[in-house]
């Protein structure tokens, strides 16, 4: 029998974020620069390089599956390596396999998702309004995103809205976004902004601790705690009068570290085990001097070395509690 993952806290690992390109169509200002360098192709593993990791992780007892990128699906073998993931659904060695993207090329994906197995997707959409959601990304065009939605929907995918709170771009539509959500049939997550990559004091003004977005939903909606969990970091609230489920994703105001149960792959065969910190492991480099039977030591290493927490921080006039790192290098 494989030996199932538990890190040096006692904490299980069972779910594997694997970010399958560092390349997005759009520049997000809380992720990327507006210049990127991006990974050149030998750098980056392969389709096979990936499903084999895939399965090695499978075997130890991951059972959940997030595929990110930055925009998973500006890769073109994307449809080929969810397929290949999605196998071990059928035997039930996976449990759930799922899609974190930016909705820009959903249309033109959906039936690729669904044959694949993956049956619920997380949506970046932090803004309704056209001219806002394009200042944000840096040129992005929302019609996209919400051709996206509705044939993610027309084909029955679940769908959740993730909403980054930024200060004085979109914290009067917080409301307005719910109840869009609710007539749409998503659900709506709130996320806290990170200090990752570039964090200048444009990250200290535009951050939004939560619990200035709960109290503007309150004033015209009841919130009501659920004990409802995906596993991930937000905790769930239903709101009364509809059937939308709020998630909250607090780092900065209420760490959930605790109960963390995820490592993550990069494109370029890292092992990262937290997204608050640098150290990684390297798999891709023993996976191609040593082949397959190289990765389970790795493993071992990197649960050993997973820490307890995040250090992220976000304070004024200061670059402390901030990683380098972009997010599009890890997926978030
Ligand atoms: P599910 O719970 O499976 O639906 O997914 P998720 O909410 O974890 O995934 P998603 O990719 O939509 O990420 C939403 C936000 O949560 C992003 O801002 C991520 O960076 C953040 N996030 C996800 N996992 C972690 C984590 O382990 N630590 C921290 N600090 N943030 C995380
Ligand atoms: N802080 C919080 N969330 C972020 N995301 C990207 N960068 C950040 C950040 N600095 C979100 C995206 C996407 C998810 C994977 O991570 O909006 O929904
Ligand atoms: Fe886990 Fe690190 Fe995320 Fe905390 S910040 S939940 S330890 S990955």
């Amino acid at each position: 029998l494989d030996r199932a993952m538990t890190d040096g806290f006692g904490r299980r690992i069972d779910y594997l974020r694997i970010s399958v390109t560092d390349r997005c169509d759009l520049r997000c200002r809380y992720c990327m620069s507006e210049k990127m360098q991006f990974l050149q192709r030998k750098d980056v593993l392969t389709l096979e390089e990936t499903a084999i990791i895939a399965d090695r992780f499978i075997a130890r007892g991951v059972r959940h599956i997030r595929l990110t990128g930055g925009e998973p699906l500006v890769r073109r073998d994307f449809p080929e390596l969810a397929h290949r993931i999605g196998r071990h659904l059928r035997t039930g060695a996976l449990k759930e396999l799922t899609l974190t993207t930016n909705g820009t090329h959903l249309a033109e994906h959906v039936d690729a998702l669904a044959s694949a197995g993956i049956r619920r997707i997380n949506v970046s959409l932090d803004s309704l309004d056209a001219e806002k959601y394009a200042f944000i990304t840096r040129g992005g065009a929302i019609d996209k995103v919400l051709d996206g939605l509705a044939a993610a929907r027309s084909a029955g995918i679940a769908i959740k809205i993730n909403m980054v709170a930024l200060r004085g771009i979109n914290d009067s539509e917080f409301v307005p976004m719910l109840e869009w959500c609710s007539v749409q049939g998503h659900d709506l997550t709130l996320i806290e902004t990170m200090p990752l990559g570039e964090v200048g004091e444009d990250r200290f003004d535009r951050y939004m601790p939560l619990h200035e977005a709960v109290a503007a939903i309150g004033k015209h909606y009841e919130l009501l705690p659920m004990k409802y969990r995906t596993g991930g970091p937000a905790r769930y609230f239903a709101v009364d009068g509809t059937d939308v489920k709020l998630g909250l994703i607090t780092p900065l105001t209420d760490n959930f570290c605790a109960g963390c149960n995820r490592m993550r792959l990069t494109c370029q065969g890292k092992i990262f085990m937290c997204l608050g910190h640098e150290d990684h492991i390297d798999l891709k480099a023993a996976f191609r001097e040593n082949g397959a039977s190289a990765i389970d030591a790795l493993l071992d290493r990197a649960l050993a070395a997973k820490p307890e927490r995040h250090g992220f921080a976000i304070t004024q006039g200061s670059t402390q509690g901030a990683t380098r790192r972009h997010m599009n290098v890890t997926g978030g």
